[in-house]
């Protein structure tokens, strides 16, 4: 199978709710909540991927070709690109009920494995979710990232315990979850965490901690004084909150704060290989992708996943031919305007 009779499957599977269109920008299902849609207008998923069509690459083919290197190196593991699948829950209610979270949790994981990078995974209010996940993470060697919702503290710390026996290279929870009132609505409430919360979460663990759903550098600096081991710069694709600036907009400000201490990650948006080479020449470290995978589970299972990954492996590769960078270092705020 091609991408694009992927693509033509995928609309045949994936539910009334998600159109697959051309480009995924959050316009046709704006609201549309059961659904992948930003809540309210949907402001924030429009404003996430309009913000990223401003920035521009500037070309440069004088130079001497020393090949080019999509390498990354996290948590003392190489990835082939700097791009992970984003976690998404509630696949059921938001595409359609070819997949579960179990079974959609699977193809993410296999098929990102399979192509040399990692799938960031849910969490949700039936405890099988994330169990059931963790066994395909354990069964792929630790490849994959189990994303903890801002649970009870005592809760989050089992199920750190829980993905470190599945062996998983690191944990993350998503912070801004504490905005999902559909959870307290399903007898499982989630709340914010205290600073001092957070740090004795992230100290529970020797795994690398991630922190997703950081949208200022207000909250990057509580998130490094709690000793996270990276944060993701989201606002959830504008689910938990309309109206927020777009992920790209804030992005240099929390590199700012930040100055290398601890690893930055960005979603919301990011839907080719050029937009992963623009935020890494805005400082940030790799991309993480939700809805195009989605789209790609549903339209052809792990092959699907790992058709879109290196997809998204070449286009970043040609970019970084075209703009003159032979490796991810490279990748400057000079290459863009
Ligand atoms: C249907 C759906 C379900 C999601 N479920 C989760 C989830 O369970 N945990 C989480 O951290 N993020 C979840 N997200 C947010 C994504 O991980 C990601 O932050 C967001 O969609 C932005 O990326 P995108 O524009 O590439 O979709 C979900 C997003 C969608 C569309």
């Amino acid at each position: 199978m091609n991408y694009l009779e992927m693509l033509e499957n995928s609309k045949k599977n994936i539910g009334e709710f998600c159109k697959v269109c051309k480009e995924c920008n959050g316009i046709s299902c704006k609201g549309k909540i059961p659904g992948p849609g930003g809540k309210g207008l949907g402001l924030g998923f429009i404003r996430n991927y309009e913000d990223l069509r401003k920035i521009r690459l500037n070309m440069d083919t004088v130079y001497l070709n020393k090949g080019t290197n999509t390498e990354i190196e996290l948590f003392g593991k190489k990835f082939k690109y700097p791009v992970f699948a984003a976690p998404v829950g509630g696949v059921q209610i938001h595409y359609s009920d070819l997949y579960n979270d179990l079974t959609y949790s699977k193809a993410v994981i296999n098929g990102c494995h399979k192509a040399g990078t990692i799938a960031f995974t849910g969490d949700g209010v039936k405890d099988e979710v994330f169990t059931g996940t963790l066994k395909a993470i354990k069964a792929n060697d630790g490849w994959g990232v189990p994303t903890i919702k801002p649970w009870s503290k005592e809760e989050v710390i089992k199920k750190i315990k829980l993905s470190e026996n599945a062996g998983a290279f690191a944990v993350a929870m998503d912070i801004d979850a504490a905005g999902l009132s559909i959870l307290a609505a399903q007898g499982k409430p989630v709340s914010p965490l205290s600073k001092e919360d957070l740090k004795e979460i992230v100290n529970s663990t020797k795994l690398p901690f991630i922190l997703k759903g950081v949208m200022s550098a207000n909250v990057a600096r509580k998130a490094i004084e709690a000793g996270v081991y990276g944060v993701i710069v989201s606002n959830h694709g504008g689910r938990v909150l309309d109206e927020t600036p777009s992920t790209i907009e804030v992005l240099p400000e929390i590199v700012e704060e930040v100055q290398g201490k601890i690893k930055v990650f960005i979603d919301g948006g990011f839907r080719s290989g050029i937009d992963v080479f623009k935020a890494i020449a805005l400082g940030a470290d790799a991309a993480l992708i939700a809805r195009p995978y989605a789209i790609s589970v549903y339209g052809a299972g792990e092959e699907g996943v790992e058709l879109y990954t290196e997809k998204i492996g070449r286009e970043l590769a040609e970019a970084m031919i075209m703009t003159g960078a032979s490796n991810l270092s490279e990748i400057d705020e000079d290459k863009i305007r």
